[in-house]
């Protein structure tokens, strides 16, 4: 099992701090790297060839877009497609983060969509999904986010290349609160159980900072971590790989104590 740690720059960074990163992360990645973690990085649109290129052609981190149209091409002002964020060096495509729902209007169906049109291009879909606190409140939560999935994946072939991000809203965020194991395990065991053997990784998102990560990463289901504000600094998010890793490997030791001889 691979763990996927990866940090979603939001607006922030110009293409000089996006490189700076870049070339920190390239340099701790050759320095061994971190077994058993998948590393990825989100920078913005216009800093995704800089990161790209800042980490070379060997690296084990996965650079992606945090959106992209459904369309290819067309008169869609201030948008990017799946093949402009492809040839800029993304090799995947958040969909469907909750700031994108709330303030641009992405619905269950345009994340469909986007799915659909990330797929089609060979590209990895990351889809965010969670609930708002109203709706954690009247006991709905599970049912909201298993809703939102399936209309994300509705029509997509298996074996597709799909990674589920369970961000509860009122998670995210300067105003999000961190969430207890108990309350996440919930939704993550559904999660699980509905679309473990399908997608490629089932991450946790939302106030994950190095204090939290451990317990986080060891919530059932949970194979990763969708980091904002703590990984914005380049030790921030070089603490949670090693964090990672160390989880990683001693699933590791457990595992193989485990098998029968
Ligand atoms: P945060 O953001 O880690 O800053 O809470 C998480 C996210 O939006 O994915």
């Amino acid at each position: 099992m691979v763990l996927w740690v990866g940090t979603s720059w939001k607006m922030n960074k110009t293409r000089a701090e996006a490189a700076s990163f870049a070339t920190r992360l390239r340099d701790a990645a050759a320095g061994g790297g971190w077994p058993g973690v998948q590393p990825f990085v989100v920078p913005p649109a216009t800093a995704i060839s800089v990161v790209r290129d800042a980490l070379g052609p060997e690296s084990p981190v996965v650079v992606g877009a945090q959106n992209a149209h459904w369309e290819d091409a067309g008169a869609w002002t201030g948008e990017v497609s799946v093949p402009q964020v492809a040839d800029a060096g993304a090799t995947l495509v958040e969909i469907g983060h909750s700031e994108r729902r709330e303030h641009f209007g992405d619905t269950d169906r345009t994340v469909n969509q986007k799915v659909q049109a990330t797929l089609r291009h060979g590209l990895t879909a990351l889809v965010c999904v969670g609930e708002s606190a109203e709706v954690r409140a009247a006991g709905d939560a599970r049912q909201h986010v298993l809703s939102q999935v399936a209309a994300a994946v509705d029509r997509v072939p298996a074996g597709s290349r799909v990674l589920l991000a369970y961000e509860p809203v009122w998670a995210i965020g300067e105003k999000g609160r961190e969430p207890t194991v108990d309350e996440i395990a919930e939704v993550t065991r559904a999660l699980d159980a509905e679309y473990g053997a399908v997608v490629t990784a089932l991450l946790y998102g939302g106030s994950v900072n190095p204090g939290n990560a451990r317990d986080l990463l060891h919530t059932p289901g949970v194979t990763g971590l969708f980091v904002g504000r703590s990984a914005w600094d380049v030790n921030g998010y070089l603490d949670l790989l090693r964090i990672a890793a160390d989880v990683a490997h001693k699933a590791g030791q457990v595992s193989a104590m485990t098998v029968p001889h």
